[in-house]
């Protein structure tokens, strides 16, 4: 494996892959300006022109509420355009690697930590589409391998407009003793984005289909931050309840990692990495 192509390399993630491997891997970086992932023939020109070995699938709209406002286009970049780069990875024997997401749990009435297998009804229109990619880009790339993300964040931002704010926020409040509030109706992973880098390598080598993959937490929000708090240190009944979010479709999105973990990839838990960093920057 030699060649890495990477797209949404402007955004949060494909950015910090590509900084990450640069050093390992020959990097190709296109933007969307140089290949819109929705024109398929733009999407071959530029694979046929790089035939990288593996091909790291990072564009696509993250945010849910824009995703909800602007439907049609949103679901053309991730939905076509995740299957675009899937077929055309394969027509040039690329390894394919696609960013799905734990949204494709909201919804699913069984009690977490949720399983890859599971049969699911997301609610949001975002994780109606990734379900959507999911099936589209195994369709027609068996060996393609579907990442279903947790929440990121960074301890450092790349640049002052990006998301992945999670850590830095709750720094600045604690730091300026703010006011501290997690709901108790949300169970979901929350992910040091370094530990997903690091273990996409190990993704290279591993049989296509759907994994999870990111930090395993099976706590709400509100009884993870008093784990952390309480392990770092500091007082937990600094932390509040918030009853109110969630309260009417309580979301659990908490993903078990047996699947990776049987492909030797590993993540620590949530209140491990929150509470590792929080150390290192207290
Ligand atoms: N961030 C998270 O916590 C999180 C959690 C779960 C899953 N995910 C998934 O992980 C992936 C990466 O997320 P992210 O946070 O890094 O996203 P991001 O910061 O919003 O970046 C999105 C990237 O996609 C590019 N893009 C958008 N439309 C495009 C098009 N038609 N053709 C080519 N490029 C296009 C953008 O480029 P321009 O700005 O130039 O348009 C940008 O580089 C996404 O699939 C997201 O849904 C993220």
């Amino acid at each position: 494996m030699k060649k890495l192509l990477i797209t949404g390399t402007s955004g949060f993630l494909g950015g910090r892959i590509a900084d990450y491997y640069k050093d390992k891997y020959e990097i190709y970086a296109p933007t969307h300006a140089q290949m819109d992932i929705t024109n398929e023939r733009s999407v071959s020109n530029v694979l046929e022109e790089c035939r990288p070995d593996a091909v790291i699938h990072c564009a696509g709209v993250s945010d849910l509420e824009i995703f909800e406002r602007e439907r049609e286009r949103s679901w053309r970049i991730n939905v076509d355009g995740s299957v675009n780069i899937a077929k055309v990875s394969d027509k040039i024997h690329a390894k394919c690697v696609i960013c799905s997401s734990d949204q494709v749990y909201f919804g699913n009435r069984t009690a977490g930590p949720h399983r890859e297998d599971e049969i699911l009804s997301p609610v949001t229109p975002y994780g109606q589409g990734k379900l959507c990619a999911e099936q589209g880009c195994l369709k027609v790339n068996p060996d393609c391998v579907m990442l279903r993300l947790s929440w990121m964040y960074d301890t450092f931002t790349r640049n002052g407009s990006e998301h992945g704010d999670f850590f830095r926020n709750l720094l600045r409040q604690i730091r300026q003793g703010e006011e501290l509030r997690y709901p108790v109706y949300d169970r979901r992973g929350i992910t040091d984005v370094n530990e997903v880098i690091r273990n996409l390598e190990k993704v290279f080598e591993i049989p296509g289909g759907i994994y999870n993959f990111g930090s395993p937490n099976d706590m709400d929000t509100f009884h993870t931050m008093c784990a952390v708090f309480e392990n770092v240190g500091l007082e937990v009944d600094r932390i509040g309840r918030n009853e109110e979010a969630y309260r009417d479709n309580p979301r659990n999105m908490c993903m078990c990692m047996d699947k990776a973990a049987a492909v030797g990839i590993r993540f620590r838990t949530t209140v491990d990495s929150l509470s590792g960093n929080l150390k290192h920057f207290l």
